[in-house]
Order: structure tokens, then sequence, then C-alpha cells
């Protein structure tokens, strides 16, 4: 079933986008063009392979004739316990390494960008690492910024930087829900 993308807590302009869902192969992912040249080469040339081979889940947004509009990239990860801060070491035990979500790779094609899909793209990743957060032990969704333009974004929406890292960004997983709409 198909909706409009909103921002799940006020009005959007109605797009006529699929909801978020892992990239299939009726999505069509050639053309997709976010205005970053390497998120763009990514995505054309490696996208299909990171899903199929468990490297990064792809999920995507698209448009009815299955033209990409947006999309981002998942894995799981972790960070040294002690390259961590106070707030992921919290009742953990400093020899092993923090579990994580990673949120690798995020953009939105042009034509859709201001619209608020990249606020639904986000909304679900953070949906779906809570999900996985009940089956198995993860403190926190950590995201790579490649720039400032998604870490901006990101602590639009209440990321807190990793000490001494300025582009990777993390939220509590028990700190999720409630940011969720
Ligand atoms: C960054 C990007 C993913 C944002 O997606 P988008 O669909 O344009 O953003 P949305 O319309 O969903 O914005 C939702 C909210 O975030 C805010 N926002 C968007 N981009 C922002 C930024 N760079 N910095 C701070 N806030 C930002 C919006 O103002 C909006 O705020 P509101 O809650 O007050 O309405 C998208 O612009 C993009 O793909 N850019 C190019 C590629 C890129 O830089 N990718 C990231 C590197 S991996």
């Amino acid at each position: 079933m198909r909706r409009e993308v909103s921002s799940g807590n006020k009005p959007s302009r109605v797009l006529n986008l699929s909801p978020v869902e892992p990239l299939g192969p009726h999505h069509n992912i050639s053309g997709f063009t976010c205005g970053k040249h390497d998120l763009d080469y990514w995505f054309a040339k490696y996208a299909r392979t990171s899903n199929e081979a468990g490297g990064g889940r792809v999920f995507v947004t698209a448009e009815p004739d299955g033209q990409v509009a947006g999309f981002y990239a998942l894995a799981t990860g972790a960070v040294d316990f002690a390259k961590s801060s106070p707030q992921m070491q919290a009742d953990l035990s400093a020899n092993f390494p923090v579990s994580t979500i990673k949120l690798t790779r995020m953009a939105v094609d042009r034509r859709f960008q201001k619209q608020e899909v990249g606020r639904s793209l986000l909304i679900d990743a953070i949906s779906r690492t809570l999900r996985l957060s009940r089956d198995a032990g993860v403190k926190a969704l950590v995201v790579d910024a490649l720039d400032d333009e998604l870490r901006g974004f990101c602590k639009h929406f209440g990321f807190r930087d990793l000490p001494g890292e300025r582009l990777t960004l993390f939220h509590l997983v028990q700190d999720i829900a409630a940011s969720l709409p």
C-alpha cells in the first residue's frame, strides 16, 4: 500500500512515494542524484552488492515507477569502550566494545529534498534500530556523517557527537523511543 511521506507529527506536502522499504529488484537506482558525487556513485555502483552481500542493508522510498527518491544503509557496528561516550558506557563492561547499529549512508534525490523525505528515512532507521535492539544488545544508533550537511541534519533530530569524532554522532537506544513521533 502506498502512502504519503509524512513527518509523523505535522502535515506535509503529499508526495506519491512508497513507504520506506528494503531495496529490491523492482527499484530503479540509476539516475539518483543527491548533489554529492561520492554518494551518488556509491549508490549506483555498490548499493545492490552491499545489500545482497550483507555489507549494509539498503532501504529506499520510491516513486510509483520504482525510481528511488531517497535511501539509507544500515549495518551493525561497535565502538571501542574507551572511545565511546560516558552515556554509551553506562552499565556496560569496559572489557568489551559497545554494540551499535550504524547508519552508514543516507541521501535524498535533489527533486525531493526539503520535503520531509529525509525525516521519514531517519525515523524508519530509528524504528528499525529499536526493533533490532529487542533481539540483540544494541546501545546506540551511530551515524557516520560524511559531511556537515548530514551532521547538521542528525543534530536537528537530537543526535550527539561522539567524543573526539567530529562527523560521528550517536543516539542512545534508551532515548530513541522518546524521539519517535
Ligand atoms: C541531508 C538530507 C538527507 C536531508 O533530507 P531532506 O529530505 O532534505 O530533509 P527534510 O526535509 O526531511 O528535513 C527535516 C528537518 O530537518 C531539517 N534539516 C534538513 N537538512 C538539515 C541540515 N543539513 N542541517 C540542519 N537541519 C536540517 C529541516 O529544516 C527540517 O526541519 P523541521 O523539523 O524544522 O521541519 C538531504 O538534504 C540530502 O540528501 N542531502 C544531500 C546528500 C547528503 O548530504 N547526504 C548526507 C551525507 S551521508
